[in-house]
């Protein structure tokens, strides 16, 4: 017998495809978008990516759905806001171009443009990194309210890269934020934190949630939470459902975001979401609801709203 792990491969490509009954994605009404102009969208919408637990995706999130965005046509910033833990830059591939970060510019000890670092390939991305040497409490929230500020003017999209837990690297994540990606895996700890992040947001953020790192045959057997099993615990708006796949390392290895790996199933659904931030209604491909035991268990914790 192959290992499950094949299995799981051979199954994502038939999972991830799009079912034409399947319910399309919530979004608001936006108009669609046309392929060759660029799209209708407001400028300086501020999406915080965050999770509660690290290690579950954020920074993943936030650099393929920076890319996809870009090559949609928009001007993106990703900010890196986990001071002290930097890696939004690696995912990137631009760790070589970064001398300058967000402190600097806060304490004035640069300009905006000096720390911003723009990408090799996608012009209208650019970075703006975090300092590594440095304390999460040494960003005071209110410059990082005024920098997001600006930022908003200059770009289309800012997208934020939070850190894991609670305290005040989340706070000052968030503070420059209108909309919220939730990012989740199917694991009871990673629910349960993120369950504890949507209570913490504050009321007037739009929040959506990205299911990440699925393994569809593990979900046929029981074994893992289902998408449904997920948000009958959190009850969001979901925007997207993305597979676990080895290639995810082979990029973060080369620098290069997964939604340029040709043939990954994980690329094309941060993609999808890009156009579903956009406004576009693609459906989201379904997870057959298998694991009814999970809900079970997180009620049993205490887990979840009514
Ligand atoms: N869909 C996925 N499939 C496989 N590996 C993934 C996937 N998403 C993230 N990973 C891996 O999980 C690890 C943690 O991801 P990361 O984005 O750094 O999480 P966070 O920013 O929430 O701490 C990384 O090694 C990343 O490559
Ligand atoms: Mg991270």
């Amino acid at each position: 017998m192959m290992p499950d792990v094949e299995n799981e491969r051979l199954q994502i490509p038939q999972i991830a495809a799009e079912r034409a009954d399947a319910a399309p994605a919530s979004v608001p009404d936006a108009p669609a978008l046309e392929a060759t102009t660029k799209p209708d969208v407001k400028r300086g919408r501020s999406i915080v990516v965050t999770s509660g637990k690290g290690g579950v995706g954020k920074t993943t999130t936030t650099a393929n759905l920076g890319t996809a965005l870009a090559d949609a046509g928009c001007s993106v910033v990703v900010v890196d806001a986990d001071v002290g833990l930097r890696n939004l830059d690696v995912v990137l591939g631009l760790e070589n171009r970064v001398s300058k970060h967000l402190l600097d510019v806060i304490e004035g000890k640069c300009t905006l443009d000096e720390a911003l670092v723009r990408d090799r390939i996608r012009r209208n991305l650019q970075l703006l990194p975090a300092a590594q040497n440095r304390e999460k409490d040494d960003v005071p929230e209110d410059k990082m309210a005024e920098l997001m500020g600006q930022l908003r003017e200059r770009f289309d999209f800012v997208l934020i890269d939070c850190p894991a837990g609670i305290e005040q690297g989340f706070r000052n994540a968030v503070i420059g934020a209108n909309e919220a990606v939730v990012v989740t895996t199917p694991e009871v700890s990673a629910v349960r934190d993120a369950d504890r992040i949507v209570g913490l947001l504050p009321q007037e953020i739009v929040i959506k949630l990205v299911v990440n790192r699925v393994r569809p045959a593990m979900v046929r057997k029981g074994t893992m939470m289902s998408v449904a099993d997920v948000n009958a615990i959190l009850r969001l708006d979901l925007i997207g459902v993305v597979p676990d796949e080895r290639e995810i390392i082979i990029a973060t290895n080369r620098g290069t975001p997964v939604i340029d790996i040709e043939g990954s199933e994980t690329g094309a659904a941060f993609r999808r979401i890009a156009r579903r931030l956009l406004g576009e209604e693609i459906p989201i491909p379904a997870f057959e609801d298998k694991g009814s035991f999970f809900t079970r268990f997180m009620t049993t914790l205490g887990v979840g709203r009514s």
